[in-house]
């Protein structure tokens, strides 16, 4: 199995690609020959990332600035989506809080809520008969070992990677022999830059440089995986630990545990 070769109208959409791990796999998906939709709501950055990719591989390069938290914006780019030759999709925009949801903004909660899982359902509507149409196709959705346990101080963040966790294996069963490829992405701690020592989070003191993965390395790995038609990557021996933890320790043990770890994230 590989990916869908590209073609001068196949076009591989990657959400979140102004920064991190969007930007890598965009980058890499163009080094791989393919044209491509960017899509986040910094347009001025993604542009500049459209020039870079159009320039050094001679791939297409067309920018979307779009709010996916937003019903209406979004409505727009189902509707577009829809109708274009997509052969990729990467979902992988997403936002995270931290602390007790009684203390934190609900209007920014449930933004979190529609960007983190409702896009994610809502893009993949959007492209699926096409793909099943064609008998060709790729989603790489990102979830994270995040979404295997329940995360005090994080609830609302796991509880919609869990969201994409299962919705991404629960799918990929239903495409079985339909020539359409999904994989889930499920890191734990990805480096996506290089942090400030003077404001570097307790992630960044408590995990020695050389467990950290990059957003480059996750996107090779990822999108490798996407082509084998692997059911998920977990890249880096950080997010195998609490893959295995999340999954097969007792959630009313795991719970408060990861709870207090989060509760200094929150703070
Ligand atoms: N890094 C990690 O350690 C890690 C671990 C596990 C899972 N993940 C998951 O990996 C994905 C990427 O994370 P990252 O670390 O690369 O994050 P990042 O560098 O903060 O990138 C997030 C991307 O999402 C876009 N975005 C945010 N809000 C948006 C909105 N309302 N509409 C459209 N786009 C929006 C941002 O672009 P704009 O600001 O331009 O909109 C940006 O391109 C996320 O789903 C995250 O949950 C990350």
């Amino acid at each position: 199995m590989t990916l869908p070769n590209p073609t001068p109208d196949a076009r591989a959409v990657v959400t979140g690609a102004s920064s991190g791990i969007g930007e890598a796999l965009a980058t890499e998906l163009a080094a791989r020959g393919h044209s491509l939709i960017l899509v986040a709501r910094r347009g001025e950055v993604m542009e500049e990332l459209a020039t870079t990719l159009r320039h050094k591989h001679g791939v297409t390069v067309e920018v979307r600035a779009c709010d996916l938290s937003d019903r209406d914006a979004r409505a727009e780019l189902v509707e577009e989506l829809a109708d274009r030759h997509v052969s990729i999709l990467c979902n992988n925009a997403g936002i995270a809080t931290f602390g007790p949801v009684s203390g934190l903004d609900p209007a920014y909660e449930r933004a979190q809520v529609e960007l983190n899982a409702v896009a994610v359902h809502d893009l993949t509507l959007a492209v699926l008969p096409q793909m099943v149409e064609r008998r060709s196709g790729a989603i790489l959705n990102v979830g994270s070992a995040a979404g295997n346990m329940p995360i005090p101080n994080n609830a609302t963040y796991a509880a919609t990677k869990a969201f994409v966790n299962t919705f991404s294996e629960s799918l990929r069963g239903e495409l079985k022999g339909t020539g359409v490829n999904v994989t889930l992405l499920a890191p734990g701690p990805v480096r996506t830059e290089t942090p400030d020592p003077a404001d570097a989070s307790i992630v960044d003191k408590l995990v020695p440089d050389f467990l950290w993965i990059s957003s480059e390395h996750t996107a090779k790995v990822s999108l490798d995986a996407l082509a084998e038609n692997r059911m998920r990557i977990v890249p880096g021996l950080i997010s195998k630990a609490m893959s295995v933890a999340g999954n097969y320790t007792p959630r009313a043990i795991v719970a408060p545990i990861v709870g207090t770890f989060y509760k200094k994230l929150g703070g």
